[in-house]
């Protein structure tokens, strides 16, 4: 038995935001830990080298849910192979009215509309070096919603600048549906300035530092071939390290007639999973061989992230699943990864 089947419904009676609010205020109990650590099954050592660094094992948390870098203790005991926070933006902002996040639980989805809800550079820089966190920590960085697009790139340079001592690796984000215009900065020329100019600000801070962050840029679901094979040529050429691939999507095709469905925002869990791999599939086919690609999109299940790496992805990130099926869905990914590395079984979906 699942202890989260028992808690899961408690939580669904809630509002969504409510119920992150709440299940963080327990996560964080120091006291609690042990009984979290039951619920999430033994934390799978299966090390693996990636972008230089060396992963605990092949599931990440993706961005969003920790977007300040409050609860990187609380996270850490859930067994992660890597962690990373964020979006986070220069300045704090508040984000949209709630409510903003919307279960759809027929179909094991989340739309949000947060907006980069976020409490600015100075709080995440601040929260990650009183949290004592020794793991590997991914940053997402992004812009403010009052900033406009052709000063995008101040605000990436300036949150590089200052999560560059702290940061394992630093992710571009440029694909989130709920910043005006944000998934415009996707585009050809956009993107190629906003690339080149991060990566001669990486190199500056290379040299002030004595070491080179690895840098990767989250893309969305719903760019056609043309952008994608643009965007796969475009990444090794500007010397960014790896892609993710992807963020929410904002098409409902696929929930179509649900209830929440018409609410705005950007649709994660079970009904991004096969967009996200057509993405996935796309770069690895245009991209050199072996370049670091991390899948991300409705992961429910050890198949499912096994299917991920099937596509093309190096290592898995998620989210929506963690909030459907528990925390023991972690341990279940990286146990099966590990597996599949070692014998290329994996489980049938
Ligand atoms: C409530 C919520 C907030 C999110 N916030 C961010 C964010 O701030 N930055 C970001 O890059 N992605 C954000 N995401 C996207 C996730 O990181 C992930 O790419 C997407 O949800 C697909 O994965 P999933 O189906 O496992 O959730 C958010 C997702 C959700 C559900």
């Amino acid at each position: 038995m699942n202890p989260y089947d028992i808690v899961r419904p408690l939580l669904f009676r809630l509002d969504a935001e409510r119920a992150h609010h709440l299940t963080f205020a327990l996560l964080d109990q120091p006291l609690l830990r042990p009984l979290v650590q039951w619920a999430a099954g033994e934390p799978v050592n299966d090390p693996v080298d990636f972008l230089g660094m060396r992963l605990r094992n092949r599931v990440g948390l993706a961005a969003g849910l920790d977007k300040n870098g409050e609860h990187l203790q609380a996270l850490s005991a859930l067994g992660f192979g890597f962690i990373e926070i964020g979006t986070v933006t220069p300045k704090p902002q508040p984000g949209n009215a709630r409510p903003r996040i919307f279960r759809i639980p027929r179909r094991n989805a989340l739309i949000n509309r947060l907006g980069f809800n976020n409490h600015g550079l100075d709080a995440l820089v601040h929260n990650v070096q009183q949290s004592g966190f020794d793991g590997v920590l991914g940053i997402n960085i992004g812009k403010n919603g009052s900033t406009p697009n052709e000063r995008a790139i101040d605000d990436y340079r300036e949150c590089l600048i200052r999560v560059h001592g702290i940061a394992s690796y630093v992710t571009v984000n440029v694909s989130s549906p709920n910043t005006k215009d944000l998934r415009r900065l996707q585009g050809g020329d956009e993107l190629s300035g906003l690339l080149a100019g991060l990566s001669e600000t990486r190199a500056m801070l290379a040299d002030r530092d004595g070491k080179r962050v690895p840098m990767v840029l989250k893309i969305a679901p719903d760019l056609d071939d043309e952008q994608i094979a643009l965007i796969a040529d475009l990444l090794p050429a500007q010397g960014i390290d790896a892609v993710i691939a992807t963020n929410t999507t904002v098409s409902r095709d696929s929930v179509a007639g649900e209830e929440n469905a018409g609410q705005t925002g950007g649709l994660s869990g079970a009904p991004v999973f096969d967009m996200s791999n057509r993405v996935i599939r796309a770069l690895r086919e245009r991209l050199p061989v072996g370049y670091p690609i991390i899948g991300v999109g409705g992961i429910l299940s050890a198949a499912d992230a096994c299917a991920k790496i099937e596509a093309g992805a190096s290592v898995v990130q998620m989210y929506t699943g963690i909030i459907y099926r528990g925390p023991s869905l972690i341990s279940d990914c990286a146990r099966a990864l590990a597996h599949q590395a070692a014998t290329g079984q994996a489980p049938s979906r």
